[in-house]
């Protein structure tokens, strides 16, 4: 596709979303900063851009060829990939496979207890209000989806869970959750989009459970650089 960043829309806090020639498609910039706690806590993580760009259209791509369908078009460089423009639907989407994070905290289960089944649960996606937790109810009440739309993103959070724990566990690692966001396009058909990186999953080592992701860099746990590396020799070889 012959398309070229024209004007950029937006900065988010890892990435940049440039309009193109064509309004059906934009360009994703992926940058090196990192924020955690709503971005309170700020920093780089040098490489990252790169890494969470060729990461997430190898995951994105995986899906694809599963079934779902995602904003993935093309990937134009290093950092930068065309997708298909969608409304963000405001709604990010959490799946568990296994208690960490703000599970652990709100309910006083320790890291690493492994669940039956996967859990789920949704923020409204919201920095002002901190992205609060919430519900099927008060998401249609608040209009930011219907009822049919809710159980559909639910389910493809699902399988994008089994499809990724799968590929995952062939690279040693240890699915632990992750958080998806969907989009509406023009057309009103609901895709995958934003980004599944270890930004927004938490991966563990299946063997010694060492951090490979994000939380290296929340909990300063040093080696940031060391895990986001290792991750993508252990994806891409
Ligand atoms: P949590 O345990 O802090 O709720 O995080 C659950 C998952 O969601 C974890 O894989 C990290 C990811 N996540 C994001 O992608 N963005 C965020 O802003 C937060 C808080 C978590
Ligand atoms: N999205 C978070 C922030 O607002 C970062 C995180 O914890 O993943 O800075």
């Amino acid at each position: 596709m012959k398309l070229t960043k024209v004007k950029q829309l937006y900065e988010g806090k890892a990435k940049k979303v440039w309009a193109t020639e064509d309004p059906e498609y934009v360009i994703v910039d992926y940058k090196d900063d990192a924020t955690a706690f709503n971005g309170e806590k700020r920093g780089t993580i040098t490489g990252k851009g790169a890494i969470n760009n060729k990461m997430t259209n190898y995951f994105m791509r995986r899906m694809q060829e599963a079934g779902i369908k995602t904003h993935f078009v093309e990937e134009l460089s290093d950092r930068e990939t065309i997708v298909r423009s969608v409304k963000i639907i405001p709604l990010e989407v959490i799946v568990r496979n296994i208690a960490a994070g703000s599970f652990s905290k709100r309910y006083g289960v320790a890291e690493g207890t492994v669940f039956d089944a996967p859990a789920s649960e949704f923020s409204y996606k919201d920095d002002a209000l901190g992205d609060p937790m919430i519900n099927d109810e008060y998401a249609v009440a608040l209009k930011l989806a219907a009822y049919d739309e809710i159980a559909e993103i639910r389910k493809t959070a699902y399988r994008v869970n089994g499809i990724l724990k799968k590929i995952l566990a062939e690279c040693g690692v240890t699915l632990v959750d992750f958080k998806i966001e969907l989009g509406k396009t023009s057309d009103g058909e609901i895709i995958l989009a934003d980004e599944i990186s270890p930004d927004t999953c938490r991966f563990w080592d299946i063997k010694t459970g060492e951090k490979l992701d994000k939380d290296r860099f929340r909990r300063d746990l040093g080696n940031v650089e060391g895990a986001y590396n290792e991750m993508y020799r252990r994806i891409f070889g």
